[in-house]
């Protein structure tokens, strides 16, 4: 996403039911793993229900960059012929991960162990977010790094022709970092071990073992400790892409808090690092059932029926944060229609997202009438009655702006919302799918 284009303001006016199916695009985070693992193996790589949003297209133009041919045959339906493990080449231009965070990170694990160059940049959200949590870990296998204010994008990074493993603990409860270190980790000689306390989401983990890389992990008193074995040679795995539910997240809030909704979202990924907000909704009361519970590509997956819930407070616990942690900005709003107090603690981590996503869900709750208090660490809201009639500010952030259109679903006034232009970068039908549930959506002017 370019951010010389022009803003695009919307608003969302209180809607009737919600009705109908919701078929949200497939998991960001495997559709950027699928790319890169294949792009990491000898041979072809199909994929179907491929997220084609801005963020995961970022990323099969950049493996292309480094020599893998990636092609498109239908929706959502892509092959990648790989060059494999410490096969890749050295791009002849800039990386540009556009917005993603997680497509970047993967990338400099995945390069640093091969002795190549390459300049990684993005747009004005992505310039600001630390890198240093990838940069200085990958240092430890002998990559060399060079960043602009030490530790920000447009930076340079050289992997390394001796790479060695490590033995690292992450202290931040980062999947992508984690995720960096594990793909770095398939080119360097010997067996690295990577230590993490908090839970997060296990995608790369299960991944590369269908693609036939040995690792293993061995739980913790507190966390967890995985093992990769370097020098690996990934075979080719076809990969079904689960439907995501960081985007599912908001049809099924919208259906929560408007009145008379029922709506169903079909096979949404129910990996259990990835449902802390459905297992918090039910704490609230909400009625989410799930029918045709079932596995696909080793994950669990299933079909959400979601019906409109009186929701109340409750307090979320901190340690659910990681299997949550894109789900704060929409709970807020199932918050604000809760009745009582929700505390949401834990979330350090939200403060270097796309923008800072605590400050941005607290301005825009106030915007609009909502009761919050806003601590170094989280928040606590205070619901009831939610009056709207605010503008919101998104900060590049796709998932404030879709979180305060579905608040003005529900809201007694309009939300109007600063740009949504930002939502294409992981949920580009987002409009339309809420529009034919009969969400109201108006075009206006800031
Ligand atoms: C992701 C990890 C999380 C999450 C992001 C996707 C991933 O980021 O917020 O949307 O695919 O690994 P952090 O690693 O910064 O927590």
């Amino acid at each position: 996403m370019s951010v010389t284009q022009t803003p695009r303001p919307l608003a969302a006016r209180r809607s009737g039911a919600l009705r109908g199916t919701a078929t949200v695009p497939g998991d960001k985070s495997i559709s950027h793993r699928a790319l890169i693992l294949g792009a990491l193996t000898v041979g072809e790589t199909a994929i179907s229900g491929l997220l084609e949003a801005e963020d995961v297209l970022n990323t099969a133009k950049v493996m292309r960059q480094f020599g893998a041919q990636v092609t498109r045959d239908g929706d959502g339906l892509w092959r990648v012929w790989g060059t494999g493990v410490g096969g890749w080449g050295e791009p002849d231009d800039i990386l540009d991960f556009g917005n993603s965070g997680t497509g970047s990170r993967l990338v400099m694990g995945a390069m640093a162990t091969t002795a190549i160059t390459a300049i990684f940049t993005g747009d004005e959200s992505l310039r600001n977010r630390p890198m240093k949590r990838v940069l200085e870990p990958l240092e430890l296998f002998g990559a060399e790094w060079n960043a602009r204010d030490g530790g920000l994008m447009p930076l340079t990074l050289r992997g390394t022709d001796m790479p060695i493993c490590i033995d690292y603990n992450v202290t931040v409860a980062s999947a992508q970092v984690k995720s960096a270190l594990l793909l770095a980790a398939l080119n360097a000689a010997g067996r690295s071990r990577i230590v993490q306390s908090a839970l997060t989401r296990d995608h790369t983990e299960k991944m590369l073992k269908a693609f036939g890389a040995d690792i293993s992990v061995e739980p913790l008193a507190h966390g967890e400790a995985i093992y990769v074995l370097g020098e690996a040679e990934l075979k080719p795995c076809a990969v079904d892409v689960p439907r995501d539910p960081s985007s599912a997240a908001f049809p099924l809030v919208a259906a929560l808090i408007v009145p008379g909704s029922e709506i169903s979202i079909p096979g949404v990924l129910l990996n259990e690092r990835r449902i802390g907000l459905i297992e918090t909704l039910k704490e609230m009361g909400a009625d989410i059932s799930i029918a045709n519970a079932r596995e696909s590509g080793g994950e669990k997956i299933g079909d959400l029926i979601v019906k409109h819930s009186a929701l109340k407070g409750v307090e979320v616990p901190p340690e659910r944060a990681p299997s949550m942690i894109d789900e704060y900005p929409i709970l807020a709003i199932a918050a604000s229609f809760a009745e009582g107090r929700t505390v949401m603690r834990g979330l350090e981590e939200l403060r270097v997202k796309e923008s800072d996503r605590l400050a941005a869900i607290v301005a825009g709750l106030k915007a609009n009438g909502v009761n919050v208090e806003e601590t170094e660490i989280g928040m606590i809201v205070e619901g009831g009655d939610v009056p709207g009639g605010g503008r919101v500010t998104t900060h590049m952030d796709h998932r404030i702006a879709m979180s305060f259109l579905v608040m003005g679903l529900a809201a007694k006034n309009s939300v109007r919302v600063d740009d949504v232009s930002m939502i294409a970068t992981s949920f580009p039908a987002f409009e339309k799918l809420m529009r034919d549930l009969s969400a109201d959506f108006q075009k206006v002017n800031l």
